[in-house]
């Protein structure tokens, strides 16, 4: 969403728990206004307790990499501010040293390395996927909830046959207010969706027990931790952060630089242009693209010593919150942050973060969004949005639940069918 910057939003109207104004309009303008008037800005929740907002990309990098100051044992989204149950046992939520000794081995099996090689698989999966657009209109929200699976279903060890079902299940516990997921009470959603996931998790865990594979799976049954095995509990709940961390980012990536592109026809033209002539453009495509959708609004961290930030001084145990969508358009490191270009270069965004904790499945995401900006660049002479989009209802994620689109396939194309 392009914000309405001219609109002056005061500090006293700003509610960063305002899960509507996330929905329906965007925090970009009072994001502008944290940054100029107020970087380290405390707000009351709903519950009474509170929580500190950073907002300038110089204060939220080494927020982000200081891991000594900052926990993420308690959880890092709002939503959790209480405490999340899972802390401490998922990748995610631990703090050195134990993140350290299940993050090594784990990114081995993500590693650049590994998913490049899977790149022609994952060709095929995208084109499977994106085959109902030469049929007219499709919903490209829902053709993109598939995507993560593309890019780390066989990775993860979940067989192609369980793909469909994962959408509906990780949207429902991401989102479980949101009406195109919620089941009844958010409660009930959130129980039904979490009931479902952890149920195919345990299956497949039990399997990997009797015929060991080379996936992620696999791989956390084999991990010692300090000489100890994790505990199936452990296991499952490491699975569902890393189908949870893939199915609430890519999606809405893809979703936001398409809208984005179809919004601008003259950019979709001249990015077919490069790519015809052999130009690289699609990396620095993705990486606006990432920047442009910061798909995690914000991460959360809990203070474990007294802290300044900026010369505001913050108590061990305070809640604080990196809003990494406003530091990725910070003016102060951004030239026109509010316009996308494609061709930005450099662009240190941080929509995977920074730091230890800096994403893990950045590598598998970055194959197979490239490779669907590709085969739609090269097929189709251009997109357009034919209905109202629509937004997730959340602070966490930016997410796109509903995308209207005609893409017009390549008149070359047209030609070699008739
Ligand atoms: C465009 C896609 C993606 C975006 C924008 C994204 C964003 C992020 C961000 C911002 C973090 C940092 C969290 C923190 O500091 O607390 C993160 C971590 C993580 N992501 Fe992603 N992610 C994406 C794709 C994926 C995929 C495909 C996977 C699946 C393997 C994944 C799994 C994870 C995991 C397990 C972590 C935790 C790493 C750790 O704590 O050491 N993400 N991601």
């Amino acid at each position: 969403m392009i914000p309405n910057l001219t609109e002056h939003v005061p500090l006293d109207a700003i509610d960063l728990c305002d899960l509507d104004r996330f929905q329906h309009d965007s925090q970009h303008a009072a994001w502008k206004t944290l940054r100029d008037e107020a970087p380290v800005w405390r707000q009351t929740l709903p519950d009474g307790g509170h929580f500190w907002s950073l907002t300038r990309y110089r204060d939220i990098r080494p927020f982000l990499k200081n891991v000594n100051s900052y926990s993420s044992q308690h959880g890092t989204i709002l939503a959790v501010a209480g405490g999340d149950s899972a802390g401490g046992r998922t990748i995610n939520l631990m703090d050195n040293p134990r993140h350290r000794q299940i993050r090594v081995p784990t990114i081995r099996t993500m590693s650049n390395h590994v998913v490049r090689e899977r790149a022609p698989r994952v060709r095929e999966h995208i084109r499977h996927l994106i085959e109902p657009c030469y049929d007219g209109e499709v919903d490209f929200a829902d053709l993109m909830l598939h995507i993560p699976m593309v890019a780390i279903g066989e990775v993860l060890g979940i067989p192609t046959e369980l793909w469909q079902w994962i959408p509906g299940w990780t949207m429902a516990g991401v989102a479980p207010e949101d009406p195109d997921y919620s089941r009844g009470t958010s409660g009930d959603t959130l129980q039904q969706a979490h009931h479902n996931l952890f149920g195919m998790f345990s299956e497949l865990i039990a399997d990997r027990r009797r015929k060991p594979s080379d996936d992620l799976i696999s791989m956390l049954i084999d991990l010692r931790i300090d000489g100890e095995p994790l505990d199936d509990q452990t296991i499952l709940l490491n699975c569902y952060s890393f189908v949870m961390g893939a199915s609430t980012t890519t999606p809405h990536t893809a979703n936001h630089t398409i809208l984005a592109l179809a919004e601008r026809p003259e950019i979709w033209n001249r990015l077919r242009g490069d790519l015809f002539a052999g130009r690289p453009v699609l990396e620095t495509l993705l990486d606006e693209g990432l920047r442009w959708s910061t798909p995690t609004n914000h991460l959360m961290r809990r203070s474990t010593e007294p802290v300044v930030i900026d010369g505001v001084d913050i108590d061990a145990g305070e809640l604080i919150v990196a809003w990494i969508a406003s530091a990725n358009r910070d003016e102060d490191i951004f030239a026109d942050p509010y316009t996308f270009d494609p061709w930005r270069r450099p662009n240190p965004h941080i929509a995977f973060g920074s730091g230890p904790h800096y994403c893990i499945g950045g590598p598998a995401a970055r194959v197979a969004l490239i490779e669907l900006f590709d085969e739609l660049l090269t097929n189709f002479d251009s997109l357009q949005v034919t209905g109202e989009v629509r937004h997730l209802r959340s602070n966490f994620i930016n997410g796109i639940t509903r995308l209207p689109l005609i893409a017009r396939p390549a008149r070359q194309l047209v030609q070699e069918a008739s």
